[in-house]
């Protein structure tokens, strides 16, 4: 078995009366790109949360790479390997493209940040950069501002912007929204190479082909509640969770439609 990078363990999570996480158990391995499905208003975002520690859990805990992090600052999870992208593109966005990904890919560069300002990172950060934007298909003019590019291209480079801080684990929240069909391509290629570089992942995305396509395994929650787990053959055939989720829209099943928002 491959090493475990990620636990969740029994955690819970209330905001007033409404549970959006009740006994929440997840393990992620390195290699693998674990999915994390569900209606909207599940809880899915809300675990994601939880694990880079921008909520506190109410009750249970958070092990990265066997080490108990449910206590520790956002920051510190993230410094330590845990990376993130959000559901909608969180950037500067009157700031340059330069800035934007410089910034963010701060964490693991040991010069630190003012060495941006002057240029380049080095030829590491270069060549890695060249590699990651050669497969996200597309070039830009680093002094652009980064809210002229098109949506898709934003969240492509989140995505980036999240791989060059050298993320053990990464949590990725519905990548393909929005997206057309070549750029949702260019998603799977960029979370392909995260596996090649050790990475384990976390994959929402309520787009079912991307989904089916690209996990090694599922966890489906629903009222805060994970009601299965398995590969992507055992969920399509789950009669709770066609139930639940993926029995909305038969299309869902034969793969390419898209299930909520
Ligand atoms: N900071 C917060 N304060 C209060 N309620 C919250 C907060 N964050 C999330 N919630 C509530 O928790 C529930 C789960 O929300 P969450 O965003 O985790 O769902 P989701 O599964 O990511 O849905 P979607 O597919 O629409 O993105 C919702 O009812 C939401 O309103
Ligand atoms: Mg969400």
């Amino acid at each position: 078995m491959a090493e475990v990078l990620l636990e969740v363990r029994n955690v819970n999570k209330a905001f007033g009366g409404v549970v959006t996480a009740k006994e929440v158990n997840m393990k992620v391995e390195k290699g693998e790109i674990h999915g994390l499905i569900g209606p909207n208003g599940a809880g899915k975002t809300t675990l994601l949360n939880l694990i880079s520690g921008i909520y506190d859990v109410d009750g249970g805990q958070i092990f990265f790479k066997g080490e108990d992090v449910t206590k520790l600052p956002p920051y510190t999870r993230s410094r330590m390997g845990i990376g993130r992208t959000f559901q909608s593109p969180r950037f500067s966005p009157r700031s340059s493209i330069r800035d934007n990904l410089l910034v963010g890919t701060d964490l693991d560069n040991k010069m630190g940040y003012l060495s941006s300002f002057f240029g380049k990172k080095g030829a590491d950060f270069d060549k890695e950069f060249e590699e990651l934007i050669k497969i996200a298909g597309f070039t830009f003019d680093w002094d652009e501002r980064i809210n002229s590019l098109p949506y898709g291209q934003q969240k492509l480079l989140e995505i980036i912007r999240a791989m060059l801080s050298h993320p053990t684990v990464m949590l990725v929240d519905e990548p393909c929204a929005g997206l057309n069909m070549e750029e949702q391509n260019r998603v799977k290629d960029l979370l392909n190479k995260g596996l090649e570089q050790g990475m384990g992942i976390v994959l929402i995305e309520h787009s079912m082909e991307m989904v089916m396509s690209v996990c090694h395994n599922i966890s489906v929650l629903n009222f805060g509640e994970i009601i299965a787990e398995g590969t992507p053959a055992e969920i399509q055939s789950n009669q709770q969770v066609i139930e639940a989720y993926l029995g909305k829209d038969e299309d869902t099943l034969a793969g390419g439609a898209h299930v909520g928002n």
